[in-house]
């Protein structure tokens, strides 16, 4: 017998951890983590089925008593020097390093997850989140002066990952000086009540970080709860959206991190052996119970077959069993309901199925690796998420087919992207909507590299410096927006110099109404200034359409030359600039002096934007190993806006400028008490090289208006500036594709705002190069 036979007949044997200190840590609390006479519910281990402990219900009471508690430790802990809560976060990375091998095991006893993830990437990884938020701490007065702490934030999180996605939420927040009210998914309760008592140990003060066990009725009561000022969520799309409904007009700052179907793309030039076991790690760790899971496979042609049988060959090696025997790839999943809804979703398929013959262990909720293949892109497997050990793929000729596969769903998570052509590979990289790419590799995370989605996969950041703006804010109050309102017909009108009918501009070209409908625009000093056009449901749906199709030439135009653009807005708007103050000074009172500033602050503004327009850097993030984390700033797409009402010019300057600057199209809704303002200036935009499509005006009710906006499913992003509160409608709407939406109540118009415009109008997304061996 050969060396080599002797290995490949050779049986594993068993190398269970033991999982005496974690059961005797539960045995410790009596099994049971609740008030004496509370409600409570069962926690189990997913892989026997055995009881684990009982943990409450948080109740209604609960929430209020949690968030009290938060909100009374919030002052003292947001005033501590930043070092002193570096100390503890530090302490909390240590502390968890020191109890790794107990959380590893009750993690795995929780979740049903392989010994070696838990082991290997759980706990190593929250570790790190520890280490770099103390730092953040540390560093937060002297790098983000301006910056404070929210407040109370409700943080709830899923079962795939329960104490990761605690560090991902807990580290940041605490570093910024917030307090947190954290609910655990009710599957996985387990390693945060452990962290309790980390947190406790590590000297963290007594309502700074509480948790808080309980289903979605806790969660959502949690989410609601008028004393929390954000809320941050990972988890399911339709809890999202619903947390998104909730929420709305609350002033709640929101995250949300939800699910994906993210691609695989492998060419026929990839590294073959390196590719499959990259789809091993993108789809099966964690048994595919990863909000990122390179669930899509999209194979090029050519080497379809070849591709399916490798994997067959390999998912034929992988081992299905207990989760704390050490050499197993895939343990149970997380619970029998979830194991239920897994193959019902998958039961009937019309694609051809392999799963790998294997004997799975008893009374657990294991399930064997599944490959589906030869289905259309269309077919709901390929669309829908699974959250389950199922890979399923289609095939593609051309790099182009490949991307517009990839991009053909409602998610926008992750991707990955496999070929021997860097060029080739980046190239289809920078197609694809997806906040996080990796080329060549799959799975890669590190605190410093931001993490998060577009589309129906959420919005928002965790990691990284941009993941501290959701849980910072100014410092300083910005005044209020000014509400503002047609000027109303004088009793003694007179005739007008010239009547105008200020038109919409969709596409490029002059547009009426749809309706048909206009009003009259008066001057303050009771002349008839000439018409403004109503806008209308259908007027949004033509300027949206007109904007999408405008949308991709400007953002390859490139910011070289959208400075030039803007710069050239500029120098149109200079010569005009008597004109533009007239018409402040008649249409909102100014006088001459102040309407002549506003222009001349117009003016400079166009300047700040066209300075800006090829200076938004990315970042080389400083991640462990051979590897480049790019993070890349996107524009948002196409942005729906309402225009301040007051300064009306240099208002529209700032708020349009920024959009055009970074790469968006627009569709904006002038202010409505001096219309004719935008219509001018659209005449200018014309003059001026900016692209038909980019910039669509309409006119008419905002409160009407934005909510439809908010609604329509082919914007972006919705920004109301309006000055009327149409947070709560605007937020409702945005739900539907789940938009970002940016309702501010003050603004300091004084000011560009540079870095919070750059943050609206914009998406990082992080590209992942590794190289070398
Ligand atoms: P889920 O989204 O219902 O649960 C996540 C968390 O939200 C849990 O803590 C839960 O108690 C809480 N929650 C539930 N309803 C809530 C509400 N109305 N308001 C506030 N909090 C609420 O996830 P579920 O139902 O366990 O899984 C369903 C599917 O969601 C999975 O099959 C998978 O497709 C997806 N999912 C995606 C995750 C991701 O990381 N993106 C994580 C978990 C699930």
């Amino acid at each position: 017998m050969t060396v080599r036979e002797i290995f490949e007949t050779m049986e594993y044997g068993p190398a269970p951890e033991s999982a005496e200190a974690a059961l005797a840590w539960l045995d410790a609390h009596g099994r049971r983590f609740a008030p004496a006479g509370a409600e409570v519910f069962e926690t189990r281990n997913p892989a026997t089925g055995d009881l684990l402990a009982e943990v409450a219900q948080g109740s209604a009471a609960d929430v209020d008593a949690a968030v009290a508690a938060a909100r009374a430790a919030f002052p003292a802990w947001a005033a501590m020097p930043g070092h002193r809560r570096a100390r503890i976060l530090y302490a909390m990375a240590r502390l968890l390093q020191k109890h790794a091998r107990t959380l590893a095991v009750l993690e795995t006893l929780d979740t049903g997850k392989p010994i070696r993830e838990s082991r290997d990437a759980d706990l190593p990884l929250a570790a790190r989140h520890f280490y770099y938020h103390a730092g953040m701490a540390q560093l937060m007065a002297e790098e983000l002066p301006d910056r404070q702490a929210i407040g109370v934030c409700g943080q709830i999180i899923p079962w795939n990952f329960p104490l990761l996605m605690l560090a991902w939420k807990v580290a940041p927040a605490l570093a910024m000086g917030n307090t947190v009210v954290l609910k655990p998914a009710e599957w996985t309760p387990l390693t945060a009540l452990y962290f309790a008592q980390i947190a406790a140990e590590a000297g963290l003060p007594e309502g700074v970080l509480t948790i808080l066990t309980g289903d979605g009725t806790t969660g959502a009561a949690l989410a609601a709860h008028p004393g929390v000022d954000k809320v941050a969520f990972t988890g399911s799309t339709e809890v999202g959206r619903a947390i998104r409904r909730a929420t709305a007009g609350q002033g709640k700052a929101l995250t949300l991190e939800l699910g994906g179907k993210s691609a695989f793309i492998l060419a026929e030039d990839a590294d073959l052996d390196s590719a499959i076991e990259g789809l091993v790690e993108s789809i099966w760790f964690n048994g595919g119970q990863v909000c990122c899971a390179g669930s899509r496979l999209i194979v090029q042609e050519g080497i379809a077959g070849e591709v399916h049988d490798r994997l067959r060959a390999r998912m034929a090696t992988l081992r299905v069993g207990d989760p704390l025997d050490k050499s197993i790839d895939l343990g149970s999943l997380a619970d029998p309901a979830h194991h239920a809804r897994v193959a019902a979703m998958i039961a009937g398929t019309a694609g051809e199925v392999f799963a790998p013959p294997c004997v799975l262990p008893e009374g657990g909720a294991h399930m064997a690796p599944v490959l589906i293949s030869g289905l259309e892109p269309a077919d709901p497997l390929m669309q829908q998420e699974i959250f389950g050990p199922v890979l399923v793929s289609t095939t593609y000729r051309t790099p182009a087919e490949a991307v517009a596969i990839a991009n053909a769903t409602r998610y926008g998570l992750a991707a990955s992207v496999w070929s021997e052509s860097l060029g080739a590979a980046l190239d289809m990289a920078a197609g694809l909507e997806a906040g996080v790419i990796w080329v060549n590799g799959a799975n890669m995370f590190d605190a410093a590299a931001g993490f998060g989605g577009l589309r129906e996969s959420g919005f928002g950041r965790e990691g990284g410096w941009e993941g501290l703006r959701a849980y910072t804010r100014p410092k300083q109050e910005a005044p209020a927006l000014a509400a503002g309102a047609p000027v109303a017909k004088p009793q003694a009108a007179r005739a007008p110099d010239l009547d105008r009918t200020a038109k919409f501009r969709i596409g490029g070209k002059q547009a009426r109404p749809d309706g048909g409908q206009s009003r009259a625009v008066w001057a303050t000093d009771g002349r008839l200034l000439g018409h403004a056009g109503i806008g209308s449901r259908k007027d949004i749906r033509n300027a949206v359409e007109a904007a999408r199709a405008a949308r991709p030439g400007w953002e390859k135009a490139g910011g070289a030359l959208r400075a030039q653009v803007l710069y050239f807005l500029a120098e149109n708007l200079s010569a005009r600039a008597g004109e533009f103050a007239a018409g402040l000074v008649a249409q909102t009172g100014a006088p001459a002096a102040e309407a002549a500033a506003e222009v001349e602050a117009a003016l400079e503004r166009l300047f700040t934007w066209a300075a800006w327009a090829d200076k938004q850097d990315g970042a080389v993030k400083p991640v462990p190993g051979k590897v480049v984390a790019a993070m890349l700033h996107r524009p948002a797409g196409v942005i729906g806006m309402a225009l301040p009402e007051a300064p009306v010019l240099l208002g529209l300057v700032s708020v349009l400028a920024p959009a055009l600057a970074t790469g968006n199209a627009c569709v904006v809704l002038a202010a409505e008490s001096a219309p004719l303002i935008a219509a001018e200036f659209g005449q200018v935009l014309d003059t001026s090289d900016v692209p038909g499509g980019v910039v669509n005006m309409i006119s008419g009710d905002p409160a009407v208006l934005m909510p439809e906006m908010a609604r329509h499913a082919d914007l972006e992003a919705v920004w109301c500036f309006c000055g009327q509160d149409l947070s709560g409608p605007v937020e409702e709407g945005a739900a539907g594709n789940l938009k970002r939406s940016w309702c501010p109540r003050g603004m300091d118009w004084s000011r560009a705002n540079a870095a919070e415009f750059l943050a609206a109008a914009t998406e990082t997304r992080t590209l992942w190069l590794p190289y070398g061996a």
